[in-house]
């Protein structure tokens, strides 16, 4: 039997990682370890209890304000802790967030082999964004297997030197996620007040975007308001006090838009889905919104899914606050460009990710 440490501690990760957390569980291959790090506390726990997902250790690192020196050190130490107690044969990590990249890291400087799950995507701009296109190239580097998500990715990999045997084509989990949220005859508060209007969903929250870019794109997003009455706009806005601040200064008071805290990931995805179209500078969301028929207006200047561009799922607007609304006007006022991006393929797999993963596994 193989013992996996799986370790995550964001909202996205804990939303991709449960539901392959799940299906080892469910193969007598495997015994499985548990382990958060507390990267983010009160925004990931709606997502373990969702998926019934109870941690064996919670590293609890958490604090206001917290730098990438905090997240890296606890994490580090933490992790390492613990493989030394449990000694896993394989340490599982997600994506590109601190905490994967300490916990694989901390894998690493104990000889344990790593499995990078959504592995291989790069904008190559290590900058942007900022520090999460280093942390997964640098994952990758250090990683026994790189589960990509789509061929592009794979290639990324290759190209990097990592050896074929090494490389996985297998999707991405936030598809296999989507069993577990998406629900039809769901209602909320924000669906029912945006009746008769058109809903638009907005996400904001990377670390680069504090500041000048966050204060464009809120000036697009009251322009867009303005400018389309028949519009309803609802963000739940991140955790992130810095963002907080940014978000009640610009936008709260204003003629409908809906700042709420962030959504449970079963109210979020029912939203997307009732949703005319999202603004984000968010990575999972961009591989989730097309299963649910949202367009995506990715507030950003770099993306690591370009899959999503090409596949006519999403377009890359950019920081800018004419740019972001010009993109948002195309979409409000041309039908068919809306109607070919809402019903464009989602490149980002079958939803079968999970299955894919724990049967290369069991193999190795
Ligand atoms: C982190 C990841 C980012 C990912 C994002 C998902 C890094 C460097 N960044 O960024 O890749 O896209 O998560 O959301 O790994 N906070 C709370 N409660 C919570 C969560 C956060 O209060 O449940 C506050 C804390 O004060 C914290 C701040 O938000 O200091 C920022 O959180 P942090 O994890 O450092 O960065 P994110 O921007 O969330
Ligand atoms: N999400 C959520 N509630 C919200 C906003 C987002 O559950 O109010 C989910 C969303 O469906 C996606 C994930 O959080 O699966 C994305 O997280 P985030 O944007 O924080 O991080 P990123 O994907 O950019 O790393």
């Amino acid at each position: 039997m193989k013992k996996i440490l799986a370790v995550f501690g964001t909202r996205p990760e804990a939303i991709k990682m449960c539901p392959l957390i799940i299906e080892l569980k469910s193969r007598s291959a495997f015994s499985v370890v548990v382990c958060v790090t507390g990267q983010h506390r009160e925004m990931i726990q709606p997502s373990l209890d969702l998926f019934g997902v109870v941690p064996d250790y919670d590293l609890g690192i958490m604090r206001p304000s917290q730098t990438l020196f905090d997240i890296s050190r606890d994490v580090l130490s933490g992790v390492g802790k613990i493989i030394e107690k449990e000694k896993p044969d394989i340490v599982a990590v997600h994506g590109d967030t601190t905490t994967a990249f300490a916990a694989a890291l901390a894998a690493f400087y104990s000889n344990v082999p790593v499995a990078h799950i959504e592995a291989g995507l790069r904008t190559f701009d290590i900058l942007s964004p900022y520090p999460e296109e280093f942390n997964r190239a640098s994952i990758d580097k250090i990683s026994r297997w790189c589960f990509a998500p789509t061929e592009r990715s794979a290639e990324n990999l290759r190209r990097e030197g990592k050896r074929d045997n090494e490389i996985f084509v297998v999707g991405n989990t936030a598809i296999d996620a989507l069993k577990y949220t998406a629900s039809a005859d769901f209602t909320s508060d924000v669906i029912r007040a945006a009746q008769g209007k058109r809903l638009i969903t907005v996400t904001a929250h990377r670390r680069e975007n504090i500041g000048d870019n966050m204060r464009e794109m809120f000036g697009a997003i009251k322009d867009i308001a303005s400018a389309f009455p028949d519009t309803f706009i609802c963000y739940p806005v991140h955790k992130n006090p810095a963002v907080r601040e940014l978000a009640k200064k610009y936008l709260s008071g204003c003629d409908r838009i809906f700042l709420c805290d962030p959504m449970d990931t079963v109210s979020f995805h029912s939203t997307l889905a009732r949703s005319y179209l999202v603004l984000t500078d968010s990575g999972g969301i961009q591989e989730e919104a097309p299963s649910l028929g949202c367009p995506v207006i990715v507030m950003r200047n770099t993306t690591e899914r370009p899959e999503a561009v090409e596949a006519g799922t999403a377009v890359l607007a950019g920081v800018g606050r004419r740019e972001i609304f010009s993109a948002a006007e195309r979409l409000l006022t041309d039908k068919t460009a809306h109607d070919a991006m809402k019903s464009a393929k989602n490149p980002f797999g079958d939803g079968k990710t999970s299955e894919k993963i724990a049967n290369i596994l069991e193999k190795c």
